[in-house]
């Protein structure tokens, strides 16, 4: 039988060198609502999003990942997933409650990436101002900046994206979607240069994007959800008049069929916007694979990725891996 053993992505932590710049950005330009602090971490969360929070957003030296947050699917599948991950000599060890979650166990992907699992999480309360029309809502809509709704995935950065989705599949029973192969002219035998997994129904929550650095532990982008396209190219035109560069799109991706655009938030950290894309629910599903040239990322053919995409948070000395990219084929 298959096993959920989480339930959702539930929050992202990333690192910023300049707070006070990233918190405008996340809260006037992409629309998140702060809705909480512990200690000197800032939680924020989209409109739609139940949950108390669904990014931390702490100071450090350099743009980075903190760690990525997992709703366990139950208090007994929390327990039975710490098993599974001390077996595999993973864990780090429990955090006590803050004021997001419960009692959290941390872990540490073959990437280098921090996890935490954990069950009770804290909801969200509005107060009379934010409370809701609408009973299935968390909150009124209220309208601000792209108005995001809800995180919708991560990716980060590692020298074996199938490597690590197959670990995480084995451990957790995270789903193994869809895959791309470097063009197989450039060498790389069938090497896996970018990898998504999932906990539900979209095609991904987690992404893998190889990293040739040899650095470790590093993060590519965070994603927040829109519920249409038209409301991602809105977004567009918000990004424009605060100045903000995008860096890739608004397009297309053939790998989860999602609308997507990119772009940075003051401390460097990329961000993607998506829509769309096809819903999945099956526990047997055969990871798809694909190469570049049939779209997987671009899947209108008509874009190609630009070579900034393929940098990663902390940032590091990329020379000597800019050969190996520009051989992977997936960036000019
Ligand atoms: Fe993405």
């Amino acid at each position: 039988m298959y096993e959920r053993y989480i339930s959702q992505l539930a929050h992202v932590q990333v690192v910023t060198p300049c707070i006070e710049d990233s918190l405008e950005f996340y809260r006037n330009v992409l629309g998140l609502e702060e809705s909480g602090r512990d200690g000197d971490t800032i939680l924020l969360r989209g409109w739609g999003e139940h949950f108390l929070h669904s990014l931390e957003l702490v100071e450090g030296a350099a743009p980075g990942l903190g760690h990525v947050g997992w709703r366990a699917q139950g208090p007994e599948q929390l327990e039975a997933a710490v098993k599974r991950i001390e077996a595999a000599g993973a864990g780090i060890g429990w955090a006590d409650a803050n004021a997001g979650r419960g009692k959290a166990y941390r872990y540490r992907g073959p990437g280098g990436h921090e996890h935490q699992i954990f069950w009770d999480v804290t909801r969200f309360k509005p107060s009379v101002a934010e409370a809701p029309l609408f009973p299935n809502r968390a909150q009124r809509f209220n309208p601000r900046g792209c108005a995001v709704r809800s995180l919708d995935h991560v990716t980060v950065a590692t020298k074996n994206p199938a490597g690590d989705a197959k670990w995480y599949a084995e451990l957790l029973n995270h789903r193994f979607m869809e895959e791309t192969v470097a063009d197989p002219e450039a060498g790389f035998g069938d090497f896996v240069v970018f990898a998504m997994t999932t906990t539900c129904e979209r095609s991904h929550d987690l992404g893998l994007v190889a990293d040739f650095s040899g650095a470790t532990g590093r993060i590519n982008h965070i994603a927040y959800w829109l519920d249409s396209p038209d409301e991602l190219h809105r977004a567009c035109d918000v990004l424009l008049d605060a100045d903000v560069k995008i860096e890739f799109g608004p397009g297309r991706h053939g790998m989860g069929e999602q609308h997507y655009v990119y772009f940075r938030e003051p401390g460097g950290v990329r961000i993607e916007l998506n829509s769309g894309g096809y819903k999945n629910y099956e526990p047997d599903f055969e990871t798809v694979r694909w190469s570049p040239k049939q779209g997987s990322n671009v899947y209108y053919r008509n874009l190609r990725l630009p070579h900034s995409m393929h940098e990663s948070f902390p940032p590091v000395d990329m020379s000597k891996a800019r050969e190996q990219m520009a051989r992977s084929t997936l960036f000019e």
